[in-house]
């Protein structure tokens, strides 16, 4: 039995499937991709026309139930995640809520891969055509493919599918946003500015979504087998009961100030003023990323703004981390001249930077291996938008403070979860 039929009877995600053609619409969508594999191009300038032989009305007829599968999981209500969410299920995972789990997480992320596919299938034909929406568009469906393919009831109950299904689906999907991001600045001319950001807006939040639900059930699979070796963990998935921020603003630090010597070959300090023994529950990973960005502008903002006289470089920025109990609060403030008026009204759309060149080349960036990512100081836009999106899912915020002509105050602003909520 199929996944698609096996929704039906655990009750859980009701009302999911009702349609007839939704069942049909899984095989042929078999046939389709079976089809798809067999004569997209093969790279090893083979005949095409060997592959499975459908005639048109046919590849019409599957491709039109593909499209009815796809809104149909595309209009599903999903709710956010919240803390509950990411609570609900403790390690040692007894066998029922692992599979509570498999269920609810491999139907979210239908739901979530559909709405992905329809938003790009709902853009304007002349963005849809560009080769990097394109890809995003590829990923998704190959992305929907695989979660199709899950058998019911078995595969839900296997740790080992469950396990290669999220891990391959956090490595397909690790560079979507940097090929979104530069297939958007491609075709920025050609469509509406709201447009763009409230494609972009939800898109992403989509994205982090997705990458968050596999990330927190990866992560309990993983407590929990530590937990049957005798190895207790402190953490609940992705959220770390007592992380100690200073440690993380430093591991950050030293990150960015790597960054910066492959890209400017210089260094800026990093203080932390007040809070080093400050500890929080929260998620790191989402943390990291805010701080990252926050340090990567803060950083650069000192090292183009250096000279002779103020010495930016050897000046360092400053972090103070405040917790009031179920609150934590850390203010980043650098001295490297502030946001121009012009700029500060743009910096939360996407796509919108201030870097129009690639900055002096150090020959370091030669020496990162093929295929490695090169997290650049800054370039594409998506840095304080990105920011913002990941603050605002737990109730968070992030708020920035210029002084033009002189430096830049950023906020973060955290809420963590309740003490209810945490106890086993
Ligand atoms: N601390 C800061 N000091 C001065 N200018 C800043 C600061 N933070 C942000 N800005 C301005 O806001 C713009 C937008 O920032 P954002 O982080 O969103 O994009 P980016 O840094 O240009 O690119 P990305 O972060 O995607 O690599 C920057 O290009 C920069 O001009
Ligand atoms: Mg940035």
């Amino acid at each position: 039995m199929n996944l698609l039929c096996g929704f039906r009877y655990v009750g859980v995600s009701s009302g999911l499937l009702r349609h007839r053609y939704q069942h049909l619409a899984f095989r042929q969508f078999r046939l389709y991709s079976r089809w798809r594999k067999e004569t997209l191009p093969r790279g090893d300038g083979r005949d095409r026309s060997t592959g499975l032989n459908i005639p048109f009305e046919d590849h019409y007829k599957i491709r039109s139930h593909i499209e009815l599968l796809i809104q149909d999981y595309a209009k599903k209500p999903i709710p956010p995640i919240t803390y509950e969410y990411l609570t609900q299920y403790k390690s040692p995972l007894q066998n029922n809520e692992e599979y509570m789990l498999s269920i609810q997480t491999v139907n979210l992320l239908l739901c979530y891969t559909c709405r992905q596919l329809q938003a790009i299938q709902n853009l304007p034909y002349i963005v849809v055509l560009n080769p990097n929406i394109e890809l995003a568009n590829t990923l998704y469906l190959s992305t929907l493919e695989t979660l199709l393919n899950v058998e019911y009831p078995y595969g839900l109950h296997h740790r080992d599918t469950m396990v290669s299904l999220l891990t391959n689906f956090l490595e397909e999907h690790q560079d979507t946003l940097t090929t979104l991001a530069v297939g958007f600045q491609e075709v920025m001319k050609f469509y509406d500015h709201d447009h763009v950001f409230r494609f972009l807006n939800l898109h992403l939040r989509n994205r982090i979504s997705m990458k968050m639900l596999a990330t927190h059930h990866l992560a309990l699979l993983e407590q929990s087998d530590r937990f049957h070796h005798g190895i207790r963990s402190n953490d609940i998935g992705i959220l770390h009961r007592d992380l100690k921020i200073s440690n993380l603003v430093e591991q950050v630090g030293e990150f960015v100030n790597d960054l910066c010597s492959i890209s400017y070959d210089l260094n800026v300090p990093v203080n932390i003023v007040e809070g080093h023994d400050v500890s929080f529950t929260c998620i790191p990973t989402s943390l990291e990323y805010v701080l990252t960005e926050v340090f990567k502008n803060s950083l650069r903002a000192h090292i183009e703004r250096s000279n002779a006289e103020n010495l930016l470089t050897q000046k360092p920025v400053e972090v103070t981390i405040v917790r009031n109990d179920n609150e934590l609060q850390i203010r980043i403030r650098d001295f490297g001249g502030g946001i121009p008026p012009t700029v500060e009204e743009k910096m939360f759309d996407y796509s919108y930077s201030t870097v129009a060149e690639k900055k002096n080349d150090t020959g370091a960036e030669a020496y990162v291996l093929p295929g490695e990512h090169v997290n650049n100081v800054s370039g594409m836009g998506f840095g304080l938008p990105m920011c913002k999106a990941y603050m605002e899912m737990f109730g968070g915020r992030l708020d920035i403070q210029s002084l033009w002509g002189w430096g830049t105050d950023v906020y973060i602003k955290l809420t963590g979860p309740s003490k209810e909520m945490l106890q086993s």
